[in-house]
């Protein structure tokens, strides 16, 4: 190997070991740069004879020739890596699944809402709603509940710190019942001038599902959970009724006509005489269980009066149901928070 074929693989070993663009630039300077070892070696020339200057100077130009091309191979195997590096980075995997909308669903109270109201609307029941965050006077005083009655205590009820200086205040209403004085004013009202002419008033039939608030918390409570009370007066309404309202509303409900409905005596302040409803299944996997589906009654004197009726001329039921339990036996879930843990897994079963 002579000096030339020395200085090419020299070139070449250089170029080669440069990682980026910027070394290879360096590189070339030391070669064909102003004072590269080419140019060295072209002004070398001036000393020699013009017969060997024509040799030695053509085979410099050859060994310029040789290194530029060696230059020129490095710089695309640089760009090349280059290339291949961007693409890497910025590779797209077409075998992805797309980003899909996540369906969404009803949750399975909201379904039950659904379907209780669609049961009481076949029977020709209204459906009200009204607030969450409820007067005293609504929640207690107008439903027979004497300020000293438990359900008051301060560990079943969450007070919201609005108290005005006569007593009256404001909680989270710990039952639907309100909503059978607020919708029965309201239906009095409306119906004001025919109740003051002695005329008989179109009858009271709703039901007011949602939301109600106690201080209470295990498998089976909630301190958020849901109700629905139902109301219906008029001037011939009985328990006989209510029952038949009750029978036709699980049957469709759980769809099954293996069902017995039974009243168990019991109290509440606003009514008089009190129910627990309880429904048995003579088949499947409640069999044989009398299960607790509701409070019931003939609405108390006191409270049709706080209506704004004739307690001896209307009379009627009223009946108090929870969803969240509908839904668990409906569904066989046994634990009422998992309702309410918003964990989708559990959820998305229901769609
Ligand atoms: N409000 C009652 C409760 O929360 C349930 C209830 C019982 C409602 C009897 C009624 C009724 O309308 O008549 O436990």
């Amino acid at each position: 190997m002579n000096d030339l074929d020395q200085l090419v693989a020299a070139a070449q070993a250089d170029f080669e070991h440069a990682a980026t663009p910027a070394e290879l630039e360096n590189a070339k300077a030391r070669f064909l740069g102003k004072s590269g070892r080419v140019t060295e070696l072209l002004k070398g020339l001036a000393a020699l004879s013009p017969e060997d200057k024509k040799t030695r100077g053509a085979e410099i130009n050859q060994t310029k020739q040789r290194i530029e091309a060696a230059l020129q191979a490095s710089r695309d195997k640089l760009a090349d890596a280059e290339l291949q590096a961007q693409l890497k980075a910025e590779a797209l995997d077409v075998t992805l699944p797309g980003r899909q909308r996540g369906a969404g669903g009803l949750h399975p109270v909201s379904r039950t809402l659904e379907r209780i109201e669609a049961i009481f609307g076949s029977m020709g029941f209204a459906v009200a709603d009204g607030p969450e965050i409820e007067e005293d006077w609504f929640n207690f005083t107008a439903l027979n509940t004497p300020a000293d009655h438990p359900a008051r205590s301060m560990h079943d009820t969450f007070y919201v710190d609005t108290r005005a200086a006569d007593g009256t205040g404001h909680l989270l209403r710990t039952h639907t019942s309100p909503m059978q004085v607020r919708h029965a004013v309201q239906h009095v009202k409306a119906h004001a001038e025919r109740l003051a002419a002695g005329l008989p008033m179109p009858e009271i039939r709703v039901i007011a599902p949602g939301r109600t608030y106690r201080v209470d918390s295990d498998a089976t409570h909630s301190p958020m959970f849901h109700q629905c009370e139902g109301l219906w007066i008029g001037e011939n309404v009985s328990f006989k009724d209510l029952k038949a309202v009750f029978a036709d509303f699980f049957r469709h409900f759980f769809e099954r006509d293996d069902l017995t409905i039974r009243f168990r005596p019991s109290f509440f302040p606003f009514t008089e005489p009190s129910a627990e409803v309880d429904i048995a299944f003579a088949d499947g996997p409640l069999k044989g269980r009398w299960l607790e589906v509701a409070g019931s009654g003939q609405v108390h004197p006191n409270v049709v009066r706080n209506f704004g009726l004739d307690p001896e001329r209307y009379i009627g039921f009223a009946f108090g149901m929870g969803p969240d339990r509908l839904t668990m036996l409906r569904y066989g879930v046994n634990d009422l928070r998992l309702f309410f843990d918003g964990d989708l897994r559990f959820l998305s079963q229901f769609q």
